[in-house]
């Protein structure tokens, strides 16, 4: 499949709907992420599961297990293709993720979605971890959340596309990465801190790319999205 999902990071599901009409065919998927979803609710999420559109649910969940288990067992009756909680949660919490997932999906006869871990925030920088109360270098707290993600069951990490090498020394090769973070020549940087260009992450190893404001705040999105496409490769979604 096409690895190249877009962030939807817009306000309104009409917003939303002009990006997936205009994106539809060229891109992999599309992620609604905390803005869209709190604003809009699953609704939404439906809307797209029902047009066929692949969903990264990118909601990060990270609370007690019990807790966290309830939200990816709601994701799984929505029907999203991947979804997300923060490896910081820890392993009983990625498990209850894990079998949540497989439990809800087998009580409606369906795939589970592909259940990923956040590692370390593409927007920290290394002081910026430290403060936290992190004192690793972010290299070596990558490695160990996505360890932990792997032996907890999880289908793979979001990690920063600087980070590909050392996740892929570390885990198993069908463990998935997912890269955020991504910025071409000339793109705004933002707030994003770790990056790399769409075909550099893929060069190295990513199994998905997340981008978002270099297509969506593009005067064409479409556009800004198969030029990116024919940077990488990658045509077809
Ligand atoms: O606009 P930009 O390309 O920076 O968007 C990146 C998207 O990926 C945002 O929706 C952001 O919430 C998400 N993300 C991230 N870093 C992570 C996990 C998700 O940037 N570690």
């Amino acid at each position: 499949m096409q690895p190249l999902l877009v962030a939807l990071d817009v306000d309104t599901p009409d917003a939303a709907r002009r990006l997936t009409d205009a994106l539809r065919g060229v891109v992999g998927g599309f992620k609604i992420g905390s803005r869209l979803f709190t604003a809009h609710g699953p609704s939404f999420v439906e809307e797209l599961v029902a047009q066929g559109d692949r969903v990264f649910l990118d909601l990060k969940f990270h609370d007690i297990p019990n807790t966290v288990a309830g939200a990816v067992a709601a994701a799984t009756r929505l029907g999203v293709w991947m979804v997300n909680v923060h490896a910081a949660g820890g392993v009983e919490m990625m498990r209850a993720a894990r079998e949540a997932a497989d439990r809800e999906a087998a009580a409606g006869m369906t795939s589970p979605p592909m259940v990923i871990a956040v590692t370390v925030l593409t927007s920290f920088t290394p002081a910026g971890l430290a403060r936290t109360g992190i004192d690793s270098p972010i290299p070596d707290h990558v490695r160990r959340l996505a360890l932990l993600a792997q032996e907890s069951g999880l289908d793979g990490v979001v990690a920063s596309p600087q980070e590909i090498d050392l996740i892929k020394g570390a885990c198993d090769p069908r463990f998935a990465i997912v890269t955020p973070g991504i910025r071409g020549a000339g793109d705004a940087m933002g707030d994003q801190n770790r990056t790399a260009s769409a075909a550099g992450a893929l060069a190295a190893g990513a199994s998905y790319l997340v981008v978002g404001r270099p297509i969506i705040a593009a005067p064409d999105p479409r556009a800004a999205a198969l030029k990116i496409v024919e940077e990488c490769g990658t045509q077809g979604s």
